[in-house]
């Protein structure tokens, strides 16, 4: 799961987008290990499955 890594990256400047910055300064490390565990909670859409 590179979700939370991602966030991470955003959050101490690793990764560089203003936009995303600004997003994730304000989570915390449980902030985002619930986000990336909704993510990772969907399915998809039906149709696309085989
Ligand atoms: C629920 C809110 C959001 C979450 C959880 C979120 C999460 C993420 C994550 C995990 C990435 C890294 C993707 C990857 O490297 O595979 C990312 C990248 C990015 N997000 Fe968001 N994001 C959110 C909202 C937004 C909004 C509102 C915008 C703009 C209006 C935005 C713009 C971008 C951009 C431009 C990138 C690519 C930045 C780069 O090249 O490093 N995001 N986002």
């Amino acid at each position: 799961m590179r979700t939370v890594p991602a966030l991470k990256g955003y959050k101490t400047g690793k990764r560089n987008n203003p936009v995303m910055q600004g997003m994730a300064s304000a989570l915390s490390e449980q902030d985002m290990a619930d986000i990336a565990a909704y993510y990772a909670s969907q399915t998809g859409l039906k149709t696309l499955k085989k």
